[in-house]
């Protein structure tokens, strides 16, 4: 494909790029295992933010009963048939399916725990809150809230002599993501913001929601309350 840097921001594009490298960027594999050893094959799972449905592929190819969101058509496109068949077009916030799900998961889907702290793609503190409500209301009683903590790399090559870098600063609520793709000596660079949040912060505005164990190596798990 061709990442011709007059506009490699595109949604389309960026759509197009992740569903044939976020292999190279995402640990999909040993996220998975580990999920495996937490998470009983007979559950109900809503994954939030299935993208280009590569962990979902995983989850299916074991069985797992799946449902998944994303808001992005653009990613949802070019997930597989299975997936696509499987995902709802929707933000979190919008989806409705009260006490349906032993377990909802988001690898990298809009939350992720990195670096010592909850991330989400939300920009407030109120929608971060209707969306930790929204999950603990999709949730059966003893359910659980699964968010990766996702380390990624910072450069990956994307084989056209194309290189795309990932670097991250924090600021306070902030955590700012600046994103390169480098072709020769052209440089085009885009900056996104996440709100992030040490762990004692999340167990604060999670409650009366969820009680978060950060204990799993790759996982953190919100028990629901
Ligand atoms: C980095 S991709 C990860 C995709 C996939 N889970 C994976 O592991 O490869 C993040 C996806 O989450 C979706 N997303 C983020 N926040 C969301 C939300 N609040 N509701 C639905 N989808 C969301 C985005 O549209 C995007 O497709």
């Amino acid at each position: 494909m061709n990442t011709q840097l007059d506009n490699p921001f595109r949604e389309e594009q960026i759509a197009e790029i992740y569903s044939r490298h976020s292999h190279k960027y995402h640990a999909h594999q040993r996220a998975f295992e580990a999920f495996r050893t937490l998470i009983p094959l007979d559950s109900r799972v809503l994954e939030i933010g299935v993208g280009t449905g590569a962990f979902t592929d995983l989850l299916l190819s074991v069985g797992y009963d799946v449902k998944g969101i994303d808001r992005s058509e653009k990613m949802l496109k070019r997930a597989s048939e299975r997936v696509r068949a499987l995902s709802e077009h929707c933000d979190l916030l919008d989806h409705d399916s009260s006490g349906k799900y032993d377990v909802v998961v988001s690898h990298s889907g809009g939350f992720t725990f990195k670096r010592g702290k909850f991330e989400t793609y939300y920009q407030d503190e109120d929608n971060l809150e209707k969306a930790l409500q929204k999950v603990h209301n999709v949730l059966v009683d003893e359910g659980r809230f699964l968010v990766d903590k996702g380390e990624h790399e910072s450069e990956i090559d994307l084989g056209d002599g194309t290189i795309f870098s990932v670097e991250q600063e924090d600021r306070e609520k902030s955590r700012i993501y600046t994103y390169t793709f480098k072709q020769g000596d052209r440089e085009i660079t885009k900056q996104q913001r996440r709100l992030v949040f040490f762990p004692e912060e999340l167990q604060r505005m999670s409650s009366p929601y969820f009680n978060w164990n950060f204990a799993n190596k790759l996982w953190i798990i919100g028990e629901r309350i």
